[in-house]
């Protein structure tokens, strides 16, 4: 039997379902072999239970300098460059611990206000400006960017820089070289800010970062590579949902019509439809076994990559009945957009708290919103480690 490449490719008819080689995969167990652009052939696990049985299992790794991790495109020399989201406890937990308290509930909660006022104003810029215009330029990058900016301490004024590099290491056909000097880059802009932040403290988390450097509990470099983890996670992916969700929604008028009339409960329950339906972090969660580990009938040996498709989890008919239709009535807070485990999403609060805001507000004062352009000439980010649109032209 061949095995099949991945990532698949989604089928141009409805651009918001994951592959339908990949369902097909799902459909026949819970694990098949792919091929990767190295020729390696890892596991995929196709099932929620399984992805959520290894995402929390010790036995498996996510340090990407492991032989054997299933890496999306050649590592690049001494690591990833991008923290704690490819390492393995206990460093991962070290260095996790040093900036939880910023995006616990309550914390986040307290945010709410702030992201509300971002977001209020950049709707009275966007109807105050040209019409048609770019959603993700005009609305859906800055209102994620501007956030996590006043959270983390960057001057918004450097935002072309940032967006621009983090573009780059997202992209999964950009050349090793050239994601290998994004990254290099934003290091070095997030290690000469932190050295900013070492004179001239504030009370954003760099300054609380800078302070751990001083204290000796947290190297230079460790510092950098968190903040430059923290940029890129808090914009990209927020930013696609937004955009993403907007199409979608546009594309499902019904639902659209619920979530306009619909209370804050409903609105909630949107987000979480959402991010289950369109999953944009659409490549899967990457690990590596550490041990044997028997799972769904199979035995994945010590040293065999994994690829757990939460795209596909997120679609499995035993626990999101009839999930192809997207329902924002439905509960899908079980579903795994966020992960699960050690790694799960840090910033999931945040990110909940902006899309709730965001598709709370926009499509109530602008009810008349459309789409400016056929489906069929949106650019969709197949290329993308977080699948999206590269533009959105509408009109109101
Ligand atoms: C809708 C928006 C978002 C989605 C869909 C998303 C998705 C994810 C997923 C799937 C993971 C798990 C990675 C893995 O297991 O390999 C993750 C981890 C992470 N996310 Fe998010 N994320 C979002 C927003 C954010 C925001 C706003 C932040 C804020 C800074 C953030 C920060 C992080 C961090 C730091 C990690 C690494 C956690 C760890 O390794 O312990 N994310 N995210």
């Amino acid at each position: 039997m061949t095995v099949p490449a991945f990532p698949m490719a989604r089928a141009a008819r409805c651009p918001f379902d994951p592959p339908p080689a990949g369902i097909e995969l799902m459909k026949q167990g819970p694990l098949a072999r792919v091929r990767l652009w190295d020729g390696s052939t890892p596991w995929l696990v196709t099932r929620f239970d399984e992805q959520r049985a290894l995402l929390a299992d010790p036995r498996v790794s996510a340090d990407i300098t492991r032989p054997g991790y299933p890496s999306p495109a050649p590592v690049q020399p001494g690591g990833s460059g991008i923290g704690f989201i490819l390492m393995d406890d206990p460093d991962h937990a070290r260095l996790r611990r040093m900036v939880t308290a910023p995006f616990s509930v309550k914390r986040v909660r307290a945010m709410a206000p702030a992201v509300q006022q971002i977001v209020d104003d950049l709707v009275d810029d966007l109807l105050a400006g040209p019409n048609p215009v770019d959603l993700v330029e005009a609305f859906a990058l800055p209102v994620p960017s501007l956030v996590i900016c006043e959270l983390l301490g960057v001057p918004y004024t450097d935002h072309e820089f940032f967006q621009d590099h983090s573009r780059t290491i997202i992209r999964r056909d950009a050349a090793p070289e050239e994601r290998s000097a994004a990254s290099a880059g934003l290091v070095n802009y997030l290690d000469g800010l932190m050295g900013d932040k070492l004179t001239r403290p504030g009370d954003e988390l760099l300054s609380g970062l800078a302070e751990r450097v001083t204290a000796g509990e947290l190297s230079r470099m460790d510092a950098a590579q968190m903040g430059v983890l923290l940029l890129i996670a808090g914009h990209e992916t927020t930013a696609n949902m937004i955009a993403l969700g907007t199409l979608a929604l546009l594309q499902h008028p019904d639902q659209l019509a619920l979530l306009r009339e619909g209370d804050d409960a409903l609105v909630a329950s949107a987000v979480e439809e959402l991010l289950r339906y369109l999953n944009i972090t659409h490549n899967g969660r990457r690990r590596v076994a550490l041990e044997d580990i028997e799972i769904g009938g199979t035995v994945i040996r010590a040293g065999e990559g994994i690829i757990l498709a939460n795209d596909l989890g997120n679609r499995d008919p035993s626990v999101f009945p009839d999930g192809d239709r997207l329902d924002i009535t439905r509960n899908a807070r079980r579903h795994v957009a966020f992960g699960f485990g050690v790694h799960q999403c840090l910033g999931q609060q945040l990110a909940r708290l902006e899309l709730q805001i965001v598709y709370g507000t926009l499509y109530r004062r602008v009810p008349t919103l459309a789409l400016a352009a056929g489906i069929e000439d949106i650019p969709f980010k197949h290329d993308g480690s977080v699948y999206g649109v590269y533009e959105l032209p509408v009109t109101w």
